[in-house]
């Protein structure tokens, strides 16, 4: 077990050397041509030292620390690297600051940064902006982390562009020779002008790229870096017989994405988490710009297996923190301290989302809402794609499907369900558009590297502008118009969805933005690309917000490009999947890493979003969905229609019963949801996470937990009439429960029959689950209803567990308007007690029904406050069903168990 106590403070040890290595083997060719791959770029080439054949571009790279420069000022390490430029010298100035709750950072400026040039700092991701050569991070005691030891350091310092050289002719060439042609500048290529097939990038700046590498000492499991389709535990790129595209960090609209590929999609969090069965450590890389890691397997200077890795990134300032554990919890509390946790969803949120590109109009949005009362499926939210809007305006509707949508969204909110309407980023340039005529007038676009005119690019309306989100203003601009008198239509129960917004730009280099475009302050779009979806994503929480008067209504706002930091905005999704068995698996790892990176509020379109599914595909991808944190079904254009009722039985009667059993998990959903408020922790957790100390959980990825109770093996295979499932745990102490079955299984692997209506999911001895189950047809409905407690045993006949109670969509928790409860058996007393006495909301419901599982006698009475309570036993499964003990849920009550 990874012993606390036994963990001293981390100590930090800086030592130097920067010394320039030899040239590294070429990595293998793209397989998609639309896409860059490092080989693509001029950047990520000299910092992998790839392809340079130039020594005088070799020699650029020379890093020394100043030894007289380093001292300690104010409580930080600061000192000088000098780095050689042929004749020149160039001075960089380094800071090394320990923070608080075990981080330390380090970064990396020019001394004196040229007179007309900034280097790109990222802002408004830290929650403050905390203010730090080999450097090597010890975690009690013990060699960690250890940034440099391979000298990749890298730092391009910013330049002004060498004039050409020019030409000296001679005066007077021999007879009958020619003067000898004029000399071409030797321009090193790529520094200060690129061309990826028809697209340019001028390059203003030219070279001012960063690279370290850093190793891992001691572990053999990386992970986090999302988004990638790739395993869970991440593969090298690099090593012996290793020759792979490196993991690549920047935002990208990729039309049917492969799996298993390091390449870029449409979200970039720059966390990388390392852990073995001594510690958990993590790396953070403030920056924004394209980055490129490359992971390789190394051994330490004691031949301990460890992993290297080496961040790339084209511009911006080094910045990196190192967060050093040295549990996963504690990880996830500092990364926490730095970026945010998530914003605590409304409930209705947790629910089923019935989404498709596109729900035809108003009668076809009424025929899907009664299919889900008439088929006895519970939902909270219809989707509205781009077509609701006339002709891609966004804040508009289509007038003749959409004539009357305040009565339509009216109509579904009766019951409580409500409806989100895409907004997309990019402006249709339509002067009788108001948004564009306003944007245009305000100067609230991107613009084109000229830093004159406004950006322009293809996208869904056509010809299109784009806002440039990062500027405050033009934020709050946008946030104004969610404002109910400008959104006309729009109603209180009407969310919204942000798409295409890494950005997407369907004439533009990759599908995105020109790196030379300019935002504000002259900030070049290369600089901060992977935080233009970001910014969107923020300004338009911000509005939904902002039109309630008294702005107490959590928006909900589901994003496909993402940043560190999103967490704190709202849900993201792993955009345009495909309807394949494939997809449906890689959605576990794609989900946990991004709950790793502090994304935990995520999913993937259920049942696939190109393509048709057959019935058993939607029925496995229903039960995968229905334990993962976001659950949406959606479908492309082109997708024939799949709500659930279509496929017949037996999917039919699956898909219901996946759908109602989240229903009844929405009170644990909840309650992770508000503990990662507090610790920062995945809802979705890989297995180590919750048993760091077993090595051979740290690749798996086929199952994973919700919280820390429930343990999900989805069924992600067509036919799959059996599955391995692994239980871990001390076998002495350890037990699990299913969740169906109620049958209790020892640590150890098991092959479980997984006929179409099964999924296999266990609650672990040790946890009390609260859950709700009378069935209605939205989380609303549910509210007032009584909670079944699930009391699962370990081998000491002990459980515990908690339950987050709110009204369930406002901010008023934050003024201790909640109800956080603890639940206890131990010594045959069940015990409910508030965890938190600063909670003031006292809900009206109940409990009426307790479940205890594994018990090891039956008990001769049980009691509450001396009055006898009806139980039954059942010996076969060791359990105990109290019937309608009525007790209040926000009240202390203590329930005895006579043996
Ligand atoms: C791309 C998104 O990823 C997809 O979910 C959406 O349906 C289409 N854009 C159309 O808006």
């Amino acid at each position: 077990m990874l012993e606390k106590s036994s963990i001293r403070l981390p100590l930090l040890v800086v030592g130097l050397l920067f010394v320039v290595t030899t040239f590294i083997a070429l990595t293998e060719a793209v397989d998609s041509s639309k896409f860059k791959t490092c080989n693509d770029l001029s950047f990520c080439k000299r910092n992998r030292r790839v392809d340079i054949t130039d020594a005088a571009q070799m020699s650029l790279y020379k890093h020394q620390i100043v030894a007289d420069s380093v001292q300690l000022k104010d409580g930080r390490l600061v000192g000088e690297i000098v780095e050689q430029d042929g004749e020149v010298d160039h001075v960089l100035s380094f800071e090394i600051r320990a923070i608080a709750n075990g981080i330390l950072r380090f970064r990396v400026l020019e001394k004196s940064p040229l007179a007309n040039k900034k280097r790109y700092q990222v802002q408004d991701v830290l929650l403050d902006d905390i203010n730090p050569f080999q450097l090597d991070v010890y975690v009690a005691g013990e060699l960690a982390m250890s940034a440099n030891s391979r000298g990749l350091f890298h730092f391009e310092h910013m330049r002004n562009k060498p004039l050409p050289p020019q030409p000296i002719p001679n005066p007077n060439p021999p007879e009958g020779e020619e003067p000898p042609a004029p000399q071409q500048p030797v321009v090193p290529e790529g520094m200060w002008e690129e061309r990826f097939q028809s697209h340019h990038d001028s390059k203003p700046h030219g070279p001012m790229s960063i690279g370290m590498d850093i190793k891992f000492v001691g572990s053999q499991h990386v992970y986090g870096i999302p988004e990638h389709t790739t395993s869970l535990a991440l593969r090298n790129t690099r090593g012996e017989g290793i020759n792979e595209n490196p993991y690549r960090l920047y935002n990208l609209d990729v039309f049917e994405y492969e799996l298993d590929k390091t390449m870029a999609l449409y979200g970039a969090v720059p966390l990388m988490i390392s852990h073995d069965t001594k510690k958990t450590v993590a790396l953070f890389w403030l920056n924004a710009a394209e980055t490129f890691i490359d992971v390789s397997d190394s051994k330490d200077d004691k031949n301990v297996p460890s992993k290297d890795t080496h961040w790339i990134s084209e511009t911006g300032a080094m910045d990196v923190f190192f967060l050093t554990g040295p549990t996963p919890m504690e990880i996830f509390k500092q990364y926490a301290s730095l970026t945010g946790t998530t914003a605590l969803p409304q409930l209705f949120s947790l629910g089923y989302h019935q989404c498709r590109w596109n729900y035809k109009d108003e009668n076809d949005v009424k025929q899907v809402d009664e299919g889900f009362d008439s088929n006895n499926i519970p939902y909270d939210v219809i989707w509205l794609d781009i077509e609701h809007t006339d002709g891609k305006r966004y804040f508009t509707w289509d007038k003749a499907n959409f004539p009357t949508p305040d009565a339509m969204q009216k109509s579904i909110a009766i019951k409580h369900r409500k409806m989100v309407t895409i907004i997309d980023p990019h402006i249709k340039r339509d002067n009788n558009y108001y948004i564009h005529s306003q944007a245009t007038s305000n100067n609230h676009y991107v613009k084109k590297a000229d830093g004159v005119s406004d950006y322009e690019g293809w996208c869904w309306p056509g010809s299109s502008s784009y806002l440039d989100f990062t500027n405050p203003v033009v934020r709050n601009w946008w946030a104004e118009q969610f404002a109910y008198d400008k959104y006309i239509g729009s109603t209180p129960t009407l969310y919204v969805w942000n798409d295409m917004n890494e950005p997407s730009v369907f004439d533009g280099p990759e599908v995105s933005m020109h790196k030379d475009a300019l935002h504000h302050g002259s900030v070049e779009h290369r600089d901060l690309h992977n935080m233009y979806g970001y910014y969107y994503h923020m300004a338009t929480a911000d509005g939904l917000v902002k039109r309630n008067s008294d702005q107490n209504d959590r928006p909900f706002v589901l994003s496909r490009a993402f940043f560190a930091g999103s967490q704190r905005i709202g849900a993201i999704w792993t955009g345009d999947n495909a309807a394949q068995w494939s997809h449906l698996k890689v959605a576990n790892p794609m989900l946990l890493s991004l709950g790793l990176a502090g994304i935990t509020f995520s999913g993937a379109d259920v049942g696939g979003f190109f393509g048709n599914p057959d019935g058993e595909l939607m029925a496995r991808w229903y039960q995968a969905g229905a334990f993962q944190p976001f659950f949406r079904g959606h479908a492309h254009l082109d997708a024939k229609r799949r709500e659930p009722w279509l496929f017949g039985e037996p999917y039919l009667s699956v898909m219901r019963s996946a759908i109602q059993q989240r229903y009844s998990f929405l009170p644990l959903w909840y309650t992770i949801f508000y503990q990662n408020t507090l610790n920062g922790a995945p809802t979705m957790r890989p297995l180590w996470v919750e048993f760091p100390s077993d090595a051979n959980l740290f690749a798996v990825e086929s199952e994973y937990m919700i919280g820390s109770a429930l343990l999900v093996h989805p069924v992600v295979e067509q036919g799959q009439k059996q599955v391995k499932v692994i239980l871990p745990g001390d076998a002495a102490k350890q037990q699990w429960f299913d969740i169906d079955t109620n049958k209790m299984y020892k640590p150890g692997q098991y092959d479980v029959d997984t006929p179409l209506q099964k999924i296999p999911v266990y609650q672990r001895g040790g946890s009390i689950v609260a859950k709700k189950e009378r069935l209605r047809r939205s989380s609303y409905q549910m509210r007032d209803d009584p909670y079944t407690l699930k009391v699962a045993l370990n081998t000491d006949q002990v459980a515990t567990g908690e339950l987050f109670m709110d009204d369930e969509h406002s901010f008023n928790y934050k003024k201790g308007q909640y109800q956080y409860r603890q639940f206890r058996y131990e010594n045959g007393q069940l015990t409910s007690k508030s965890l938190d006495t600063k909670g003031t909301f006292k809900p009206v419901n109940t409990v009426e029904r307790i479940v205890v599982l594994g018990i090891n006698n039956k008990p001769s009475a049980i009691s509450y406050a001396d009055k006898p309570l009806q139980f039954e036993y059942d010996k076969s499964l060791s359990s105990v069903v109290i019937r309608k003990p009525d007790l209040p849920i926000s009240s202390d009550w203590t329930i005895n168990f006579k043996f």
